[in-house]
């Protein structure tokens, strides 16, 4: 196994892979890891084994081979790469380096996991052909909603649905923000708020402009509405406008502001938004608070099929990511 990034999801997913050896065993799965990189560790590779104990330690050591990968190709070459797990940080606007990285696993007829919406919102089609050309798997179920069963349950669960559309609240940052006016803060004191306790990033503006959730709506769009859609073409407003007052106004008449996320196909295509609207107390989106989400799909057979998420942590990421190996090495 290579995993390229080393933050919060790949470090959560190797504990994982120790906690559910057994689990793994049970399947006739058995691993080890032979590569690891970032820009800050650089490409390490070291084909006979890493020690994962050490590496969850901050210990990691430079590898086996004299002279040390220079790029991705080299580590995956060096690395006897059989999987990827890519989990760096999104870039919105072009997906990349990310995009080249899968794409050079793939190309060496390895798998390829990632927990990484640039990919599919800028490459999905080009990288899912070429992982069906090489015989190889190109997952991603910790892309949207962490790893709650939402792509794998239309591949795998719902053969020949249509879906039409769907609706949802798919950015945590904001709904805690919004969960905290309503509890009597400011926007600023909310969001200072969710900084302290970790749940808002120190550069919270890609959450509070809508840009997360308007990626995860590509990122549905795209592979499950088989539609490739631009983000500009996703309306999009964020919640820094509402003030405490309207927040609190809108809870107390019954009709609570949340950051809604929907996608919608008619005779004219898809039509896709994500911005602040008020919802009845009567519709499910209005029952999520805080870090928990929501996404209600309307297909030809379901006409209301809802999967909710409570309070998700790293764990739902990276088993999202684990769950994605299974899947890829049993079939
Ligand atoms: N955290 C979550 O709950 C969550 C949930 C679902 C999806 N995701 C997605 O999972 C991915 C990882 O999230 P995270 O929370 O683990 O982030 P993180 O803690 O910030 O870690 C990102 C890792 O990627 C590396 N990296 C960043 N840019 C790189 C580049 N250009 N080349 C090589 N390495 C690079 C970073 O190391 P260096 O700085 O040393 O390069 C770091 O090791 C993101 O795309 C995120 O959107 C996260």
């Amino acid at each position: 196994l290579c995993l390229l990034g080393f933050g919060n999801v790949n470090r959560t997913l190797v504990r994982l892979l120790q906690e559910k050896t057994s689990e793994l065993q049970e399947r006739e799965i058995g691993w080890r890891i032979t590569g690891i990189a970032s820009r800050s560790l650089g490409w390490i590779a070291h084909a006979e084994g890493l020690d994962h104990s050490a590496l969850l330690e901050g210990k990691v050591s430079v590898g086996s081979t004299s002279a040390p990968p220079q790029n991705v190709r080299e580590w995956l070459r060096a690395a006897q790469a059989d999987v990827l797990f890519e989990a760096t940080s999104l870039s919105v606007r072009d997906g990349q380096p990310a995009i080249d990285h899968i794409r050079a696993a793939l190309e060496s007829g390895a798998h390829a996991i990632t927990a990484n919406k640039g990919p599919i919102v800028h490459a999905y089609a080009e990288l899912s052909a070429l992982a069906d050309s090489k015989g190889a798997r190109f997952l991603f179920e910790s892309t949207v909603m962490d790893g709650a069963p939402i792509f794998s349950m239309f591949r795998d669960s719902l053969p020949a649905v249509h879906l039409r559309g769907f609706r949802g609240i798919l950015n945590s940052t904001t709904n805690v923000i919004l969960s905290g006016m309503e509890d009597g803060l400011s926007f600023d004191e909310s969001l200072k708020k969710a900084q302290e306790v970790g749940v808002a990033e120190t550069d919270p503006t890609h959450d509070i402009e809508g840009w997360d959730a308007a990626v995860k709506v590509a990122a549905l769009v795209t592979v499950l509405m088989e539609e490739k859609i631009a983000l500009d073409a996703i309306q999009r407003e964020g919640i820094r406008e509402l003030s405490g007052e309207a927040v609190r106004a809108a809870r107390s008449s019954g009709n609570p502001y949340k950051l809604v996320c929907r996608a919608q196909r008619d005779e004219n295509g898809i039509h896709a938004s994500v911005r602040p609207e008020q919802v009845p107390l009567s519709d499910p989106l209005a029952w999520i608070t805080g870090t928990s989400n929501i996404v209600c799909f309307e297909t030809d057979m379901f006409p209301g099929l809802a999967i909710t998420e409570i309070n998700p942590g790293l764990d739902a990421t990276a088993y999202g990511m684990l769950a994605d190996f299974i899947r890829t090495v049993s079939n």
